[in-house]
Parts: structure tokens; C-alpha cells; sequence
């Protein structure tokens, strides 16, 4: 249970990759008692219709280069919204702390005293890997799993490529459409087989979710011919070969999860 009061307060709530059946049961609780929701771009309108109906419903989503709201005025209207007494809900798309500034929003709540309580989200990651049928670790090839952010500041410079290129491992890359080139020749440059599998997941577990498929040499070229575009997700290591068997969302005889919906 939360320790939040009937003051106001900020409920930090993950919704998940898209999927909004995906939304956990503590989420739906917190929002069907809000005030007011506070929501970004990849979070689905399914999901904001859920808030309570008087709810006040808030878009501050933040786009590659469309900024409704800059950091510093989401983090003044949550305390703003809070010291009215009001019950806030930031809905933030997958985990708010996975890639998601979750942890620079609560530290600006807790600079002012404002009371607050997070909800996990299922983070982009676990939401592709499923959905595409590539699970990130396997006996067999994956030992580890890495998460890494592609939005790429000096040429890639500040990619630890030594922690990315280790053996045996899985490597989950946010926000690598734009530097996925770089990416790819990056870890060729530092070890990898030309030829490991590599996938990316486009807008995985909404309905249109696509996956390109390729190697870490083909896969740049590959993505640049289909469109893809924002978000996906990079998926890097021998898991990726395991869709051949294990693919089941859209496909018509394994598709149980859309039969049962
Ligand atoms: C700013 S990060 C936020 C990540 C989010 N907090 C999470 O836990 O998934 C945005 C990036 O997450 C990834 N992402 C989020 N939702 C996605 C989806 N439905 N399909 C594929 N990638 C997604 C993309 O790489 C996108 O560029």
C-alpha cells in the first residue's frame, strides 16, 4: 500500500512499452484516483482514458526536437499541481526509471518536500523481447544482458563499447534508430562479428509493431529501406536467431494473447 497521504502528492507511474493491457493493477489504482495526469508522447491514449473521469488530463510529452513542456516546467507543475493539494500522476511511457528522467523528477519533488511514490513500468526492453520472440538471456548464448542508450553526444564517444562487446551476451540499445549506423560500425570496430544477428523492434506490442531483422552489417541498410523510425528498439546477440521459433505476436497460429484479448 502507499504511504502517500490525502495531501497532495506525485505518483511517478510506468505505462509500459504500449500495449495498455500491459499497464500493471497498482498504475490503473493511482490513476483512477487522480486529480490530475501528466503524460508523455509514447504513453498510449488508452492509457490516459483510464484516469479518473474528472481528472485534469496534461500533455508534456517531449519529442525529438517538440517540446510541449521543457524538464524544468514539468518538474515546477508537479510541485505546483501537488501544493494545490492535488493528486498527480507523471504517467511516463515503459519504467520511469529506465532512460526516462524518473529519477531527476522525483529528486526535484524531494527538493521541494513534496510527497511522492513510484510504480514500476514494463520497460521497453521486456516489452519487445516478448513480443518479438527474442528473449534477452538463454542458456545457451546469453549469459548477460546490457542496456545502453543510442542517443549518440560526440560521435558515440561516450559508449563504454568494451562493456558492450563482451562474449556470450545480449545488448538492448533505447533510443538507436538515429546513431543506429554508428552503433552497428561501432561494435564491428570493437570486436563484434559482422555477422551477429541484430533486430530492430518498431513500436513493439502496439498493433502495428514491426521487427527488421538482419546482422550488425546488414541491418543499418536494411532499416534505412524499410522507414524505420522512432521508437525502436536495437536488439544485439544470438538470442535474435531464436525468433525464427519462439516470433508470436502477429503471427495467426501462435497469436493466443490476441485470440484471448
Ligand atoms: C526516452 S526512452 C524511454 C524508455 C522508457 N522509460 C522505457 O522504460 O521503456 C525512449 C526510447 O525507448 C524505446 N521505446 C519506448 N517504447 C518503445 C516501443 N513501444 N517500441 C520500441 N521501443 C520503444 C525507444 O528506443 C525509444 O527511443
Amino acid at each position: 500500500m502507499s504511504n502517500l497521504t490525502s495531501a497532495g502528492c506525485v505518483s511517478l507511474v510506468g505505462a509500459g512499452p504500449g500495449d495498455p493491457e500491459l499497464l500493471t493493477l497498482r498504475a490503473l489504482r493511482v490513476m483512477q484516483r487522480a486529480d490530475a495526469v501528466l503524460y508523455d508522447h509514447l504513453v498510449a491514449p488508452a492509457l490516459v482514458d483510464l484516469a479518473r473521469r474528472g481528472a485534469e488530463r496534461i500533455y508534456v510529452g517531449k519529442e525529438r526536437d517538440r517540446h510541449a513542456l521543457g524538464q524544468h516546467e514539468i518538474n515546477a507543475l508537479m510541485v505546483r499541481l501537488a501544493r494545490q493539494g492535488k493528486r498527480v500522476v507523471r504517467l511516463k511511457g515503459g519504467d520511469p526509471f529506465m532512460f526516462g528522467r524518473g529519477g531527476e523528477e522525483i529528486e526535484a519533488l524531494a527538493a521541494q518536500g513534496i510527497a511522492f511514490e513510484v510504480v514500476p513500468g514494463v520497460t521497453a526492453a521486456a516489452g519487445a523481447a516478448a513480443y518479438a520472440g527474442i528473449p534477452l538471456t538463454h542458456r545457451d548464448c546469453a549469459q548477460s544482458c546490457v542496456f545502453a542508450t543510442g542517443h549518440l553526444k560526440d560521435g558515440g564517444a561516450q559508449l563504454d563499447w568494451q562493456a558492450l562487446t563482451r562474449p556470450n551476451q545480449t545488448v538492448v540499445i533505447y533510443m538507436g534508430v538515429g546513431g543506429l549506423a554508428r552503433i552497428c560500425a561501432g561494435l564491428i570496430e570493437h570486436g563484434l562479428a559482422p555477422e551477429l544477428p541484430a533486430a530492430l523492434v518498431e513500436k513493439a506490442t502496439w498493433p502495428g509493431q514491426r521487427v527488421i531483422e538482419g546482422t550488425l552489417a546488414s541491418l543499418p541498410e536494411k532499416a534505412a529501406a524499410e522507414g524505420v523510425r522512432p521508437p525502436a528498439l536495437l536488439i544485439i546477440g544470438e538470442v535474435v536467431r531464436l525468433r525464427a521459433r519462439l516470433a508470436w505476436f502477429g503471427a495467426p497460429a501462435r497469436a493466443l494473447a490476441a485470440e484471448a484479448a
